[in-house]
């Protein structure tokens, strides 16, 4: 089996803080990894070594098997990325902001064009081109905000809570996207804090303050917990491993607040 990422007992230190701990992961190409945990468990962090931006403190890792130490300007190359403040220029339209991208990467203007109108399509932006990106809703920047990241045609995609912020209908269809995306053998890793997106996910990752705790299929998580909701899996978790008191449902506390 071929992966898109492999990391091995990799360590981020800020200082004598360790935000990412030991943690060690393979992910094959062609699969969506949802990376979850709760604020400030490690995340982004895990995710900024993975695209080569910082250095990891300690342990090993190859994303498209480019090395995590040695070859992060190929890393960053190959790779698309987006999250939930992508840098969109507002005042240039949305055709402008591709072809911005573009060329960063050098891209020639015929495979450029070509490859701007398919995206254009699969993201439902036709008709926009002309748009200033400024004039967008947040589910539509957020969309070319995605043609963007995939301008270059990159085997992985990492997006970092790329929806926050946006409404349902628009939540669905950006996934809707993802999902085409897979079907053509691009690998995703995406972190959220959307549980029923999580769910969309081939692989689940959990994080507590910079620990794995577990990776598991969205199925094998379900049949572990004995129940198909993964945000009460998710709370499962983080009440054991906080030690907090039992957090009540939505029903309890709209129970509760009727009670006092
Ligand atoms: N450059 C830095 N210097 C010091 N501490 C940092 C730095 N970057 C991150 N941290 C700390 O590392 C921890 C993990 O942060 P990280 O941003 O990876 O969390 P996250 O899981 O992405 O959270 P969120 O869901 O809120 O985005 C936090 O305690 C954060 O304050
Ligand atoms: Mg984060």
């Amino acid at each position: 089996m071929e992966f898109a990422i492999e990391i091995n007992n990799l360590s981020k230190k800020f200082g004598s803080f360790t935000a990412v701990n030991n943690i060690s992961f393979s992910i094959p190409k062609g699969k969506i990894f949802g990376f979850l945990g709760p604020n400030g468990s490690g995340k982004s962090t895990t995710i900024r070594m993975l695209c080569g931006v910082i250095t990891p403190t300690s342990g090993e890792g190859r994303v498209l098997g480019f090395d995590l130490y040695k070859n992060t300007e190929q890393i960053k190359q190959n790779i698309g990325y987006m999250s939930q403040r992508f840098g969109l220029y507002e005042d240039l339209t949305v055709n402008e902001n591709i072809d911005f991208y573009g060329s960063i990467y050098l891209l020639a203007k015929e495979e450029m064009n070509e490859r701007k109108k398919q995206l254009i399509e699969i993201a439902g932006l036709v008709g926009k081109e002309k748009s200033l990106a400024g004039t967008l809703s947040g589910g539509m920047k957020q969309k070319l905000a995605l043609c963007c990241a995939l301008i270059h045609q990159p085997q992985l995609l990492v997006l970092d809570e790329p929806t926050a912020g946006v409404d349902p209908v628009s939540r669905r269809e950006f996934w809707k996207v993802i999902t085409q995306l897979t079907a053509t053998g691009i690998t995703v890793l995406v972190t959220t804090h959307y549980m029923d997106e999580a769910s969309i996910c081939d692989i689940i990752g959990f994080i507590y303050n910079g620990d794995l705790i577990t990776m598991n299929t969205p199925e094998e998580l379900f049949e572990k917990h004995h129940t198909d909701n993964l945000e009460d899996i998710f709370i499962e978790y983080v009440s054991k491993l906080s030690s907090k008191d039992a957090v009540l449902s939505f029903k309890e506390i709209r129970q509760q607040g009727k009670e006092v």
